[in-house]
C-alpha cells in the first residue's frame, strides 16, 4: 500500500524518539512491500523559533494532505515563560482540535520482563491490560480562559464545558472498544461536584443502557480511580473520561507499565485520519543525550499501522519486535533491571527495526 505520513518531531526528545519510529516504519515498508512517503513539519517550540507560531499553517496543510500523523513531543524551558503569548503546547492542542481528533486511546500493558521497572508490587501487576479513552478536544483544555484584575487582586478562570454530542461520540468509541476486549467500561468523573461530570454520567448511563446493554458498566469518581489504579489495576478494561482527568490518570497509569517511556497513544476522529504520539512529554532534562526510551513512539507506530492504515499483521510484527527486544534486555535506563546494561535510544530503535526486518 501507499501512504503519506506527516512527521512532526517537535521539541526536546521528540526528534530522537521519532527518528526511531521512522526507522521502524521503514523496516515495515521494506518487509511488507509498502511505500510510506514521509513529510516532516514543525510544531511546538521549534515552530515558534522558526515561524513565530507553534502551529504554522504549512504544518496544518501538510497534516491535512497526509493519511496519518506521527508526532514526538512539544515544549521546553526555553518557551516556558508564563507571560508568553505563544506556547508550544498550543501547537499540540491546535493540531488535535483542527483535525477533529476527539478520542485519545492510551493502552497500558504490562510486559512481564518489566515487572521490576514498576514501583508497584509484582502481584498487583499480574494481568494488567487496560486502555484509557481520553476525550481530547473539549473540556477545560478548550473552554474560555480569562485573566483579569479585580478588587481582590488578579483573578483567572478556565471554563470547563461539554456538549452532549461531544460526550456521546467518545463514549461510543470506548464502548465499541470494550466490546472487542473484555466487555467492561468504567466512566471516570467527579459527578459529586462538577455539573459537566453529572452530564457525562447521565448521558453515558443512558447510552450504555440503550446501545451497549451487553457490556458491564460502572462509574467511578476520579479520586477513587486514582487510588484503584494502584490498588487493583488488573480490574480495569476500558476507562472513558474527560480531557483533563485522562491526562492526569494516564501519567499515573504509565507507572504500571514501568515508565512513561512505554505508553503509546492514538488520537482518532470520525474518519480514518489519526495522530499518533507517545504520551510522554519532551523531557528537556535528557534531550540530546540518547537516553530517551523510543518504545512509546515505536508502539505508537504500531497503533498507526493498525488503526489508520488497517495493517494488522504489520502492527503485530512491530509489537512482537518490541517484546522480543525487551526480552533480550536491549532497553534504555528507565526500564533496565538494576545492575543490567542500558542502551541508547538509537541502539534500541535499531534492534526493533532489525527484529521487524526478520
Ligand atoms: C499529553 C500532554 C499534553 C496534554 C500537554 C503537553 C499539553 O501532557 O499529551 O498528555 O496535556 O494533553
Ligand atoms: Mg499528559
Amino acid at each position: 500500500m501507499q501512504a503519506v505520513i506527516a512527521v512532526l518531531p517537535g521539541d526536546g526528545i521528540g526528534p530522537e524518539v521519532v527518528a526511531e519510529g521512522v526507522k521502524v516504519l521503514q523496516a515495515v515498508a521494506a518487509r511488507f512491500g509498502h511505500t510510506f512517503t514521509l513529510r516532516e513539519a514543525l510544531i511546538g517550540g521549534c515552530a515558534i523559533d522558526a515561524a513565530g507560531e507553534p502551529l504554522p499553517a504549512e504544518t496544518v496543510a501538510l497534516c491535512r494532505e497526509a493519511d496519518v500523523v506521527l508526532l514526538g513531543a512539544v515544549g521546553g524551558p526555553k518557551w516556558d515563560d508564563p507571560q508568553a503569548k505563544v506556547r508550544p503546547e498550543q501547537g499540540l492542542l491546535g493540531i488535535r482540535k483542527t483535525l477533529g481528533l476527539f478520542a485519545n486511546l492510551r493502552p497500558v500493558q504490562m510486559h512481564p520482563r518489566l515487572i521490576d521497572a514498576s514501583p508497584l508490587r509484582p502481584e498487583r501487576l499480574q494481568g494488567v491490560d487496560l486502555i484509557v479513552v481520553r476525550e481530547l478536544t473539549g473540556g477545560i483544555y478548550f473552554g474560555e480562559k480569562r485573566r483579569e484584575r479585580g478588587p481582590g487582586g488578579e483573578w483567572a478562570s478556565d471554563l470547563c464545558i461539554y456538549t452532549e454530542e461531544e460526550v456521546v461520540r467518545v463514549v461510543r468509541v470506548a464502548a465499541q472498544l470494550a466490546r472487542r476486549r473484555r466487555g467492561k467500561l468504567t466512566l471516570v468523573d467527579k459527578a459529586n461536584v462538577l455539573e459537566t461530570s453529572r452530564l457525562w454520567r447521565s448521558i453515558t448511563t443512558r447510552l450504555m443502557r440503550d446501545e451497549f446493554p451487553d457490556l458491564q458498566f460502572e462509574t467511578m469518581l476520579v479520586d477513587a480511580c486514582a487510588m484503584h489504579l494502584i490498588r487493583r489495576p488488573a480490574d480495569f478494561d476500558v476507562i472513558v473520561t474527560e480531557n483533563m482527568f485522562g491526562d492526569i490518570l494516564t501519567d499515573e497509569a504509565a507507572m504500571l507499565a514501568g515508565s512513561m517511556g512505554m505508553l503509546p497513544s492514538a488520537s482518532l476522529g470520525s474518519g480514518r485520519m489519526g495522530l499518533y504520539e507517545p504520551i510522554h512529554g519532551s523531557a528537556p532534562d535528557i534531550a540530546g543525550q540518547g537516553k530517551a526510551n523510543p518504545l512509546a513512539t515505536i508502539l505508537s507506530v504500531a497503533m498507526l499501522l493498525r488503526h489508520s492504515l488497517d495493517l494488522a499483521a504489520e502492527a503485530e510484527c512491530v509489537e512482537s519486535a518490541v517484546a522480543a527486544v525487551i526480552e533480550r534486555g536491549i532497553v534504555t535506563a528507565d526500564i533496565a533491571a538494576p545492575g543490567q546494561p542500558t542502551y541508547s535510544t538509537a541502539v534500541v530503535g535499531d534492534a526493533v527495526a532489525a527484529a521487524v526486518a526478520g
